[in-house]
């Protein structure tokens, strides 16, 4: 047998991506002031900003665009949408939202009071958000392993299920409903057991606490359940999806990933009682109940997409893509977050450039770097995203210094990534040249979005 695992697919449109020359980069990058957040994604050769929206459609998906039903009210769509939802999730109350912070919003908006407090694996940013906007404390509580970059485990995004005891005996009045996030996008990426899931969801229930789970990226944790819990090794994806779904109450869904659709987002509730509030509600600031945000043919997407990435051979190349690259950074000397996750490769800064102090934000620098060096884009995931400026004018730091590259589903090949290899081994060559950044000019939040750099 080959041991080559090809991509499952041919291409049959594409869109043509701009090799530009070190000189153009250079200016792109300087009016951009030195942040990547920046850059027009013209100017960029391979674009791993995020995996969310970015994905490749299938000749099935766009087939169904065209079925799409516009009608404002009880579009075909939707029903056709529906069913495929219940069928993967057991629950019968489905409601769209325009992308996975909509859901997020509508269902925290409704169940969540002032002083709450919500437990998770860890949060998202805009989850962690929407909670605070609210008043509630997002509290994170991944297992230790996880919090160790490069230690290696299977499944580095379960929950401390002794912690979150502790917070339910401690805490429980404040505590609506457990929230967990699969597969765990901030600590990289990294999939949940479906031990730790139905421990948790049985814990909850000791305690009369509903379980949300913000299911992303369900299809990857189904993946890594396959390949890593010996149990399931032989059940088909669908079946260990719709296992997991059985233990939740609820779930929010950014369809943008796993959905593999360019924009959508739902909630699913097993039970009515937040229905109708939710309801009422996305009729006020997403639309009416049978398109919540999106178009007909947004629907019919993401009905055929909920199902294709589902499909076995393409979740086992979807996985393997990102431990290739992994394995091309090993052989480099690069470090990465350990091993890598569904679907993003999290680089150590400090692995490539020791020496840069941390007021020169060495991830920021190696960000840059990669744009400079080979077109690439990806995302800092260090003091610039995390640190703040205090009132007194110091800055506080984050404790890593990552650089997320995050990949758009079905759309590299393996010479993209070969390619991402070459640049990376390179610049750890010539770190000595990788220049550092200092921060001229920020907003008070989110301040990687729009900060604006000079080299330091
Ligand atoms: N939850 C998780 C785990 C996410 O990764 C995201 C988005 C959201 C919720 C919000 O969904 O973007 O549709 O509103 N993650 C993207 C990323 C933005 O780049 O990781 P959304």
């Amino acid at each position: 047998m080959p041991r080559t695992l090809i991509e499952p697919f041919r291409i049959k449109s594409v869109e043509p991506i701009r090799m530009t020359t070190r000189a153009e980069r250079e200016a792109c990058l300087e009016n951009a002031h030195l942040n990547v957040f920046k850059l027009r994604a013209e100017d960029v050769l391979i674009d791993w900003l995020t995996d969310s929206g970015t994905g490749a459609m299938s000749s099935k998906q766009w087939a169904a665009i065209m079925e799409g039903d516009e009608s404002y009210a009880g579009a075909r769509s939707y029903f056709r949408l529906e069913a495929v939802v219940r069928d993967i999730t057991g629950m019968t109350n489905f409601i769209p939202t325009h992308q996975g912070r909509a859901a997020e919003r509508l269902l925290f908006g409704a169940v969540c009071k002032s002083g709450d407090l919500v437990p998770n694996n860890s949060h998202f940013d805009t989850t962690r958000a929407n909670l605070e906007k609210l008043d509630v404390e997002a509290v994170d509580l991944v297992i230790a392993e996880g919090r160790q970059p490069s230690l290696s485990h299977p499944f580095k995004g379960n929950i401390d299920l002794a912690r979150v005891e502790a917070l339910l005996i401690a805490q429980g009045a404040r505590i609506p409903f457990g929230m967990l996030t699969v597969t765990n996008n901030t600590g990289g990426g990294q999939p949940v057991s479906m031990a730790n899931i139905r421990a948790y969801a049985a814990l909850l229930k000791r305690y009369g606490k509903p379980l949300i789970m913000d299911v992303c990226r369900f299809s990857e944790n189904a993946m890594f359940i396959k390949m890593r819990e010996p149990e399931y090794a032989n059940t088909p994806i669908k079946a260990i999806v719709q296992e997991m779904f059985s233990y939740a109450d609820g779930a929010t869904m950014s369809s943008k990933k796993d959905g593999m659709v360019n924009m959508g987002g739902f909630i699913v509730l097993r039970d009515d009682r937040w229905v109708e509030t939710l309801r009422n509600d996305l009729v006020l600031t997403e639309g009416f109940p049978t398109y919540g945000g999106l178009a007909g043919r947004d629907l019919e997407a993401l009905a055929v997409g909920l199902e294709e990435g589902m499909q076995e051979d393409y979740l086992r190349y979807r996985l393997r893509t990102a431990e290739y690259l992994g394995e091309k950074l090993d052989a480099a000397g690069i470090g990465f977050v350990k091993p890598t996750g569904g679907h993003a490769v999290y680089i150590d800064a400090r692995s490539v450039l020791p020496a840069m102090p941390q007021q020169h934000y060495p991830a920021w620098a190696l960000c840059n770097a990669l744009y400079l060096e080979g077109g690439i884009r990806g995302v800092e995931v260090g003091s610039v995203m995390f640190g703040k400026r205090l009132a007194d004018g110091t800055e506080t730091y984050h404790n890593m210094e990552l650089v997320r590259l995050a990949f758009p589903r079905r759309m590299y090949t393996q010479a993209h990534f070969d390619y991402a290899a070459e640049v990376m081994a390179d610049l750890k060559q010539h770190a000595g040249a990788v220049r550092g950044v200092r921060i001229v000019k920020q907003p008070r939040l989110l301040r990687h979005f729009t900060c604006e750099m000079a080299w330091a």
